[in-house]
């Protein structure tokens, strides 16, 4: 089994999974929350060193008021209740996404809890909140154009590693490997310029059933692959064995 330094995952089917048992769709994501503290504890055993969950897009806001309010509500029990584990676990949260756009009461919690694990150590665990990938490229690119309009920097001057650095993920590294649950096989908007290079897995599983056992039948799958970079595999052939 290998493991990816960082490992992006978005989590899916959470309101499927609850039709199945004849639920709101707020039944669903309450086990999906209970699938993200498994799924945290074991990336943070297994020494992932990054772990990045889509939990919320920027197009979700478009969903009925009631299921995002219910979301909302989730997302500060989940803080509440999984600092502990965060502080004895040494991880260190994060967030990606336009946070300004969440109720002031879920951005203080947000902050809060950036703080008092900012020395940890461990796993860094990013939450994607209200997150979208071309809004963030876009923020990104107002940020550049304002310091070219300011003179401080000339257009030629631009280079990818300023881009990645004016992203909401400049302190991550690029994913290795996505999971995708539900068995729905697109992005969805998620990390489009970081994961130019990453490993794609997708699963039929709904997220709420997502344990252990699949993420390492996902760990395996990705030490199969080859990642070559554009390159051959005799030129990449000293990378396969690690
Ligand atoms: C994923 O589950 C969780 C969020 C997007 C917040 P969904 O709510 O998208 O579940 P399905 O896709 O309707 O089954
Ligand atoms: C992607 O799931 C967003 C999250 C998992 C937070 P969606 O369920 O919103 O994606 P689409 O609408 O099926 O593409
Ligand atoms: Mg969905």
């Amino acid at each position: 089994m290998r493991i990816p330094r960082h490992l992006a995952i978005i989590m899916d089917g959470n309101g499927r999974w609850a039709r199945q048992k004849s639920q709101p769709r707020v039944f669903g994501h309450r086990q999906g929350v209970e699938t993200v503290r498994r799924v945290v504890e074991e990336c943070s055993r297994l020494e992932v060193e990054y772990l990045t969950l889509y939990a919320f897009s920027y197009e979700n806001w478009g969903r009925p008021d009631e299921e995002i309010s219910a979301l909302m509500e989730l997302l500060t029990a989940y803080l509440k209740k999984e600092l502990e584990t965060m502080l004895s676990n040494s991880i260190r949260f994060n967030v990606i996404g336009d946070i300004e756009r969440l109720p002031t009461s879920v951005r203080r919690m947000l902050t809060d809890t950036i703080k008092r694990t900012e020395r940890n150590s461990g796993m860094t665990l990013t939450l994607a909140l209200s997150y979208g990938s071309r809004d963030e490229i876009t923020r990104a690119m107002r940020k550049i154009a304002r310091r070219v309009a300011d003179g401080e920097i000339s257009a030629d001057a631009i280079t990818e590693s300023m881009i990645d650095e004016h992203l909401d993920t400049a302190m991550l590294p690029e994913p290795d490997l996505l999971i995708r649950t539900s068995g729905e096989m697109r992005i969805s908007n998620f990390l489009l310029w970081q994961m130019a290079y990453t490993e794609l897995y997708f699963t039929h599983t709904l997220w709420p059933d997502f344990d252990h056992q699949h993420l390492h039948d996902a760990f395996r799958a990705f030490g199969r692959r080859r990642r070559r970079f554009g390159l051959t595999d005799e030129q990449r052939s000293g990378d396969f064995d690690e």
